[in-house]
């Protein structure tokens, strides 16, 4: 951590002193920002293209630019590029490092009309463009396990809840639908995002315009951009799509949550619903007894940590005057980290969900038949009785087992059924069957098998 002298820096010219060496450090970030290497060389690439059309450099000065990009491409894909005091970011180590392969005279030229301020935004684009895209594969890869899942399991049912109390029956396929539901639609705001992020900031300058009238659409659609943002002030001072991937990141983890939240209880000793493989748990090194579903409280922890780092962002953006102000360096550390947690986390979730096994027998003498009071209340509405007073009746019913310690409402006899409403038959005794009271809900989205799998089956399209 040496001072550095001023001349020594790529913006040197009007400095005399030396920076005081923890602001050297305090304004580096390098140290996160190399991850973009291959964006920053591909930028710069395809920007010198642009000037060589404008005749700012020749045929053969862009032959050896390229040349010593591709060398610093290997360099740091080998881990063999040398970081040096001085390059504070990767957009001044690698124009520092093309000047040592190709000599000054030439490299001089490639930063001609350009800014970093362009230059990160468009890096930065260009590499969230690119995780988001490993990232929808891999979600998308969850999806189908999810789905093949559910189409597996059809036949198990358990438990539907609400407020954690036993509301109705379902088929496990729906709850595992539910997920892949949200999880879908995650996935089309993705790509959705991705579509908005995908427009280029380079050939805009420091802020104002490029001097020398470049070709914009030119560069944009060599570095495979939808097209070229409107306008130069917008472009170098736009963190949106930052803030956009870190919402959609927080709104994600939510999901994953949730979904988390669910299987945690189901695989407790009370639910027993489910076991975990023994890849996704561990042990306690005091109980020896213990399986902890840690993955699952992980993914449920992590999303603290997601949303933590877009409200942290949102704050550090709020107040930055136009345009490029050195604050908007700080949009890296969170997003990489957030697009990190996303990535490890889905391929988490996607073992977990591939691997633990549903215990039939606990889900389904889970049912009480409780459970079956809608039910009973609906075979009355299908003897013309309003819903409102079916349901009264219903409860009746309900409290009656209750009174006399009956295990269920189907336990009570005809005459006690038709002392409390004479309108009850025989056939009542019909609706106390789980299978029955699930396959009755097969209008669009709800629990039967016909229903599950019409779902499961649009997901599908939506993902192909
Ligand atoms: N490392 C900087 C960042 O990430 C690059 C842009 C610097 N621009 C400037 N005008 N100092 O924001």
């Amino acid at each position: 951590m040496s001072g550095q002298p001023a001349e020594q820096k790529l913006w040197g010219g009007r400095f005399t002193g030396a920076t005081d060496p923890l602001m050297n450090l305090y304004n580096a970030s390098l140290p996160y920002d190399k991850k973009m290497y291959s964006q920053d060389l591909e930028g710069t690439r395809v920007y010198t293209m642009g000037l060589e059309k404008l005749g700012l450099i020749t045929p053969e000065e862009l032959k050896e630019i390229h040349r010593g990009l591709e060398i610093i491409k290997t360099e740091w894909s080998n881990g063999k590029f040398i970081e040096k005091d001085g390059d504070e970011d990767i957009h001044t180590a690698n124009e520092r490092r093309l000047g040592e392969i190709i000599g000054k005279n030439i490299s001089g030229k490639v930063h001609t009309g350009r800014s970093r301020n362009d230059q990160v935004a468009t890096d930065m684009r260009l590499y969230v463009r690119d995780e988001l895209i490993k990232i929808s594969k891999i979600l998308k890869n969850l999806i189908e396990t999810m789905i093949k899942r559910a189409e597996k399991e059809i036949n198990i049912l358990m438990p539907g809840y609400t407020h954690l109390q036993r509301a109705q029956p379902i088929r496990w396929s729906h709850w595992i639908s539910m997920y892949a539901t949200y999880f879908t639609e995650d996935y089309k705001r993705l790509l959705q995002i991705i579509d908005r992020l995908n427009v280029s900031p380079l050939g805009c300058g420091a802020l104002a315009g490029h001097p020398y009238g470049i070709d914009r659409e030119f560069i944009a659609k060599e570095l495979n951009f939808n097209g070229c943002i409107g306008n130069s002030l917008t472009a170098v001072s736009d963190r949106d799509f930052v803030v956009e991937t870190m919402f959609w990141s927080s709104l994600f983890m939510n999901h994953i949550s949730r979904f988390s939240e669910d299987l945690i209880i189901y695989s407790s000793g009370e639910f027993g619903f489910i076991q975990l493989a023994d890849a996704y748990s561990t042990g306690s090194s005091l109980m020896p007894q213990k399986k902890n579903p840690d993955s699952l409280e992980l993914l449920r922890g992590k999303s603290g940590r997601v949303f933590g780092n877009l409200a942290g962002f949102m704050m550090s953006l709020k107040s930055i005057p136009s345009t490029y102000n050195k604050d908007m360096q700080e949009d890296k550390e969170p997003l990489f980290d957030a697009m990190l947690t996303i990535e490890h986390s889905i391929l988490i979730a996607t073992g977990v969900i591939s691997t633990l096994t549903p215990n039939k027998e606990k889900m389904e003498s889970s049912l009480s038949m409780d459970m079956l009071a809608t039910d009973l209340a609906d075979y009355l509405v299908r003897k013309g009785v309003p819903f409102r007073e079916t349901h009264h009746i219903s409860g009746e019913c309900v409290r009656k087992a209750e009174v006399d310690k009956l295990s269920g409402i189907d336990q009570l006899t005809i005459e006690q059924f038709k002392e409390i409403d004479s309108r009850f038959d025989d056939d009542v005794f019909d609706t106390f069957n789980f299978e029955q009271s699930v396959e009755r809900r097969d209008a669009t989205g709800g629990t039967a098998k016909s229903a599950v799998l019409k779902q499961l089956k649009a997901l599908s399209d939506v993902l192909n």
